[in-house]
């Protein structure tokens, strides 16, 4: 196993030490009445809310470093499929919701992030001739994304863990793994680092858990609203702001690609940096 990463600091906000700013951002960003699907989530101090929305500064002053990274591991596949659901009723295993946000340092929330998740099947296999427990998916307009699959099963050598690849609009990508509290061979693994431990909570016979990634990249990318344009006929040049198709071609650099799910490109989502999005022809 190659350790690669021995930082122990967890800059989570959930410390006794009080409020970190982030914690505030989030509180005024499931505020936003335009956000349904954060409403009720939150579990944000009133007093955050009753001060009114926090303004969206450049400095980032809690110490939020950010997200470490881990090795990417041997069963990545590129190409998943565009889908925030890994896992249905009938699925084998204990129910499980990823859920939080993207910042980057500047503690703003980015929105179009792409987080491209993969991990082992309830018996702790992965899929590598198909995309069983891989997907990816974007954050939306406040930062926020949201994974169903299950718990992923044990196999020799590893603890508990979820992989994922996060990459702000034109920043780099993020490759690392995410952790389970209370498991025993967290103590063993040499991988595992706490710093990129989940808060999971049991809610019936399922888990929800929570974490905030945190991309290095110094300040949110302009906000992913491209004029949306019907793709090329018969193909043409990558343009941000097209709306593609699978199975429709671009050049780009001179190389053509193939579009394997239906997005909407933004700058930053170039076909050499997004594998998830565009195959090489
Ligand atoms: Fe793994």
């Amino acid at each position: 196993m190659d350790a690669e990463n021995t930082r122990p600091e967890n800059a989570e906000e959930n410390g006794g030490g009080g409020i970190s700013r982030k914690t505030l951002l989030k509180a005024a960003l499931v505020a936003v009445p335009a956000a349904p699907l954060l409403v009720g989530r939150a579990t944000a101090p009133a007093s955050a809310v009753t001060d009114g929305p926090l303004p969206l500064t450049p400095a980032c002053d809690d110490g939020d470093a950010p997200t470490i990274e881990q090795i990417e591991g041997p069963y990545f596949k590129p190409g998943s499929p565009l889908r925030t659901s890994l896992a249905g009723p009938g699925t084998p295993g204990v129910p499980l919701t990823v859920s939080g946000y993207v910042f980057g340092r500047s503690c703003r929330p980015i929105a179009g992030a792409l987080l491209d998740f993969w991990q082992a099947d309830n018996n702790g296999a992965y899929d590598n001739t198909g995309y069983t427990f891989r997907g990816h998916q974007f954050s939306d307009a406040q930062g926020a994304f949201r994974l169903t699959t299950i718990v992923p099963g044990l196999y020799p050598g590893r603890t508990r863990h979820i992989h994922v690849k996060v990459q702000a609009p034109n920043g780099p990508v993020l490759t690392t793994q995410l952790y389970f509290p209370g498991e025993p061979r967290n103590n063993t693994d040499t991988i595992y680092n706490p710093a990129l431990l989940m808060t999971v909570r049991t809610v019936g016979s399922g888990r929800e858990a929570t974490f905030d990634f945190v991309l290095n990249v110094a300040a949110p990318s302009p906000s992913p609203t491209p004029t949306i344009t019907p793709p090329p006929n018969g193909g043409g040049t990558w343009k941000a702001g097209t709306n593609y198709r699978a199975g429709d071609q671009v050049t780009y650099g001179d190389v053509t690609y193939r579009c394997i799910q239906a997005h909407t490109a933004y700058a930053g989502w170039e076909p050499p940096n997004v594998p998830a999005l565009w195959q090489r022809v």
